[in-house]
């Protein structure tokens, strides 16, 4: 049998896509920044079927890139760019999409690695309960992608990043062999685990089939306000005066007056509190009863707050919410942007995006710089656009995040755009486990190639 006809025997015909203008939109990331070939793109819907399809990648040693909704931003879900002597199969998660019974007893729910956030989160709601992780491309990013990158998002301050909701995993090993452990068990104390473990490994050691995830209550009042201050700084100190005060506090986001604008624009609005300050801090609070009069009380007392805007209905909530996750959209109208995700510790947080401006412009001097982000773990989204030289560009950033002792990246991944910094956040002892680990799942290096890990 040729390695094709034991792709279609695996998935059935329909789903190996040879075809070029089939295979195009999995083959290019959603910003256009990031595209490469594969030999096929290939969607199995059972575990059973990704395991035929990891045993004729291994038996003809074939290398395989996963994608799950293709919502990535650092190239860790498409192919390598450039011509490639055995290019990937493309192994496409979304037709894992499968829905288990929510259990109101254990919190937690089994669903395949392909249910959309947005239908993870509706299933858990129509059970009475909610999930923890939300994030901007819910539509389309995947539990499985979103667990693999250990995404974060919005609410990381109430209820941490996809790793902590994760109960147990199915996964298949490169060689074909099914790892299950989705019993969800409270208490488990018997070694490694292996769930957490391929949280945040970026499909390099196993493909996700199947998650066990934890839920949490539904809090379905809730009060949102978009407040104006003079800068980082002040947007660190209010967080930190309103943290105490507002327990149901479940997002802090910052934006800068320059996409604030940029957003409103392109939503055909006006800016709300135009020219009151620098940068703008959206607070969110949730909880059983309408937390609208704790959320004034505790902004009241707060002197950062320059001009604040509290949203009177969910359409109101929903516009100012828009202004903060219209920032990707808006600023890929302007270009494909240099895209960096990165923390550090809050306490730098002021410092650092002080110094974005000229350490892009040292690199870059005609590039445009917009920054926004999560201000609870002080994470930043740093978008570069009109850079001609990406590498310099990504190298001044991470460096100088590094130099704060922050992370390069906070909740996208490393992918394959910073694979080569991974050194500016991991020590050389950190990294050489890595490689072993990634070694004992995978020997032969077929999965994902050149994502996480830099070449040797
Ligand atoms: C966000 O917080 O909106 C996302 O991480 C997307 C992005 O950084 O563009
Ligand atoms: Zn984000």
């Amino acid at each position: 049998m040729t390695f094709e006809a034991a792709l279609r025997s695996a998935v059935g015909p329909e789903h190996v896509l040879i075809d070029p203008d089939l295979r195009a939109s999995y083959e290019r990331d959603w910003t256009g920044r990031f595209s490469g070939e594969s030999r096929a793109v290939v969607r199995p819907a059972t575990a059973g079927e990704v395991a035929r399809v990891l045993e004729a990648c291994t038996g003809a040693r074939v290398p395989v890139v996963v994608q799950g909704g293709n919502t990535g931003l650092v190239g860790g879900g498409v192919p390598p760019a450039g011509p490639a002597d055995n290019p990937p199969v493309l192994l496409v998660t979304t037709r894992l999409a499968d829905l288990g019974e929510v259990s109101l007893a254990a919190r937690q729910v089994t669903v395949g690695a392909g249910t959309t956030l947005a239908a993870l989160a509706a299933h858990a709601r129509a059970a009475g309960l909610d999930f923890g992780v939300d994030l901007a491309a819910r539509e389309s990013a995947t539990a499985g992608g979103m667990v693999a990158t250990n995404a974060g998002g919005i609410r990381v301050l109430r209820h941490g990043s996809m790793r902590e909701q994760v109960a147990g995993v199915e996964a298949v090993l490169a060689d074909g062999r099914i790892v299950s452990r989705l019993d969800g068990l409270a208490k488990d104390s018997t070694g490694y685990d292996i769930g957490h473990l391929l949280a945040g490994s970026e499909g390099t050691l196993a493909v996700l089939t199947r998650l066990r995830l934890r839920l949490v209550a539904a809090e379905p009042e809730r009060a949102v306000a978009f407040v104006a201050v003079a800068g980082t700084s002040d947007a660190v100190d209010l967080l930190a005066s309103i943290l105490p005060k507002l327990p149901g506090l479940c997002a802090a986001e910052l934006c800068f007056a320059r996409g604030v604008e940029l957003v409103a624009r392109h939503l055909g609005i006006r800016p709300p509190l135009e020219g009151a300050g620098d940068a703008y801090v959206l607070v969110e609070v949730a909880g059983e009863v309408d937390p609208v009069d704790d959320l004034l009380a505790a902004l009241a007392s707060c002197p950062q707050v320059l001009d604040a805007t509290v949203a009177a209905s969910a359409a109101d909530r929903a516009r100012l919410w828009a202004l903060r996750e219209g920032h990707t959209e808006a600023i890929s109208t302007l270009g494909v942007p240099v895209k960096l995700d990165v923390s550090v510790p809050v306490t730098r947080l002021a410092e650092l995006a002080g110094r974005l401006p000229d350490a892009v412009a040292a690199a870059e001097p005609a590039a445009d710089l917009l920054i926004f982000g999560h201000l609870a773990e002080a994470n930043l989204h740093v978008n570069v656009l009109g850079a001609a030289d990406t590498e310099g560009v990504t190298s001044a950033v991470l460096s100088l995040v590094a130099s704060l002792g922050g992370s390069i990246s906070s909740e996208h991944g490393v992918g394959r755009a910073k694979a080569r910094w991974l050194g500016l956040s991991r020590s050389r002892a950190e990294i050489d486990v890595m490689r072993s680990v990634k070694a004992a799942f995978d020997p032969l290096g077929l999965l994902n190639p050149g994502v996480l890990l830099p070449a040797e």
